[in-house]
């Protein structure tokens, strides 16, 4: 089918199964332009759950989608290609998260939001990149277990005056920018400011202007009076940025920091999934139940900087 046949059809279709289209910051350009939401973690999930639409076509990953379905369980939540998983969220399982609640038994477990939708059933309160210092900062236990990844965990450490435990899990995708390639790049464009995503290592982090979710980086390159940006994160961020800041220069400094999970998604999927309503994410009520209130705590927690 020709391309606007595709963009002409979803749009019927989008109004006439009363849908909304929710777009990661990660997605590829043409899916993110047809979206009716860009975001972050924390957006998406607040649009999620507070959108009207009958159907939620989620363009993003899995634990996103569930996310969504636990948020609005009445609602038909889509996600276009079933295979976009987050291997992050895969490295922590409900027995290991058990093992580990043993071992730290006073502490308070706090699951960032890249994590399945069991492991979110077993904990006191989920966080996005955007918020998980404030959510930290606000239980109210002086010791926590922080799962599943260690980078986000160690950045919270650092600004936090509790004890946090980590885990062992991290986003294979962001391990691909090096501390050595960031300061190569920050060489060849000394007036460039340096944003990295907190799933980053402590070496790139350590080298950045400002440490940010996928949304926070829109609103500091608007704000920032520097013309160009070194950008550490996944390389579909570039595209927002550049909509949103077009006379501004954005640089990876990987050209590996590709999710390729994220980029499963592609219209023609979404096109499929808007005319046979599936592939439907659903999650077992009893998890759901179980998971909705850390989620919900997550939802209401602002972000440390407007995302
Ligand atoms: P945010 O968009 O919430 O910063 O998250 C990044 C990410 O890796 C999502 O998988
Ligand atoms: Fe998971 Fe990393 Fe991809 Fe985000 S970028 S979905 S954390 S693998």
């Amino acid at each position: 089918m020709p391309a606007q046949e595709i963009l002409d059809r979803i749009d019927q279709l989008r109004r006439e199964r009363s849908a909304v289209i929710l777009a990661h910051n990660y997605q590829i350009g043409e899916v993110q332009d047809i979206a009716d939401y860009v975001g972050d973690s924390l957006g998406l999930a607040r649009q999620a759950s507070e959108t009207e639409a009958d159907v939620i076509v989620f363009c993003g990953v899995h634990f996103m989608a569930e996310t969504a379905a636990i948020l609005s369980p009445e609602k038909t939540v889509l996600l276009p290609d079933p295979h976009a998983g987050c291997p992050m969220a895969d490295m922590m399982d409900v027995p290991e998260l058990r093992r580990l609640k043993a071992e730290y038994p006073d502490a308070a477990v706090v699951a960032y939001v890249n994590s399945s939708a069991a492991v979110k059933a077993e904990v006191d309160v989920c966080c996005t990149s955007a918020n998980a210092i404030p959510v930290c900062e606000s239980v109210e236990a002086d010791e926590i277990l922080f799962v599943p990844d260690k980078w986000l965990g160690t950045w919270v450490d650092r600004h936090i005056d509790k004890t946090v435990h980590l885990s062992s899990g991290y986003c294979p995708t962001h391990a691909w920018i090096t501390p050595q390639e960031v300061t190569a790049m920050k060489e060849r464009h000394p007036e460039a400011a340096v944003i990295a995503h907190p799933e980053c290592s402590t070496e790139v982090v350590d080298l950045a202007d400002e440490v940010l979710s996928t949304s926070g980086m829109v609103s500091a390159v608007r704000e920032r009076p520097e013309s160009a940006f070194i950008v550490c994160t996944e390389e579909g961020m570039l595209h927002r940025l550049r909509k949103e800041a077009p006379g501004k220069t954005f640089m990876t400094p990987s050209a590996r920091c590709v999710c390729p999970n994220m980029k499963l998604i592609t219209v023609e999927k979404i096109l499929w999934s808007l005319q046979d309503l599936e592939p439907r994410i659903t999650v077992p009520k009893e998890i759901a139940d179980r998971a909705r209130s850390a989620i919900e705590r997550m939802v209401s927690t602002l972000a440390e900087s407007p995302a």
